[in-house]
């Protein structure tokens, strides 16, 4: 939980300069739930603690992120921070290939977020005007 907090802390402390990706917290500028949420997801989806199910229940987070725009910018931005907390975290008291780990999980996680494909034809009709 402690090598979570710190990642998580890492992580948000990128989103809270990111003017593409803050807008988008409801309850920004405080990003305490967030990091708390976050926190507790990695935790669990790691085989820890079983906490983030008990105070919110299933996952679904490919749900929970519909509310929010997220096209190729949101999800590239959020990869930036997220690499950026990975490298500053997984010093060398964290086991080698942790790292590597991490971002294996993360890269297609945050593509599987993505509910924009960013394109123009994304809410076209194809049979529209010439
Ligand atoms: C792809 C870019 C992403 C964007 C723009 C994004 C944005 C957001 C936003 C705006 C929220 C609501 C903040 C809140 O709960 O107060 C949120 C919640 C959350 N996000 Fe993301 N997110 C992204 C990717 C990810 C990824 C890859 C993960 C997991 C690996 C993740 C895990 C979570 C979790 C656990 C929550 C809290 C869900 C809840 O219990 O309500 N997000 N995200």
């Amino acid at each position: 939980m402690a090598f979570f907090e710190r990642l998580v802390d890492a992580f948000y402390d990128g989103v809270a300069t990111d003017e593409v990706l803050l807008p988008l917290y409801p309850e920004q500028p405080d990003l305490t739930g967030a990091r708390h949420r976050l926190k507790l997801f990695l935790a669990q989806y790691w085989g820890g603690p079983t906490t983030y199910m008990e105070e919110r229940g299933h996952p679904k987070l490919r749900m929970r992120h519909f509310p929010f725009h997220v096209g190729p910018l949101e999800r590239d931005r959020w990869l930036v921070h997220m690499a950026h907390a990975v490298e500053v975290t997984c010093d060398s008291a964290v086991p080698d290939g942790v790292a590597d780990e991490l971002m294996a999980y993360f890269v297609p996680a945050a593509e599987h977020l993505r509910n924009d494909t960013g394109l123009p034809i994304s809410s076209s009709d194809p049979r529209g005007k010439q």
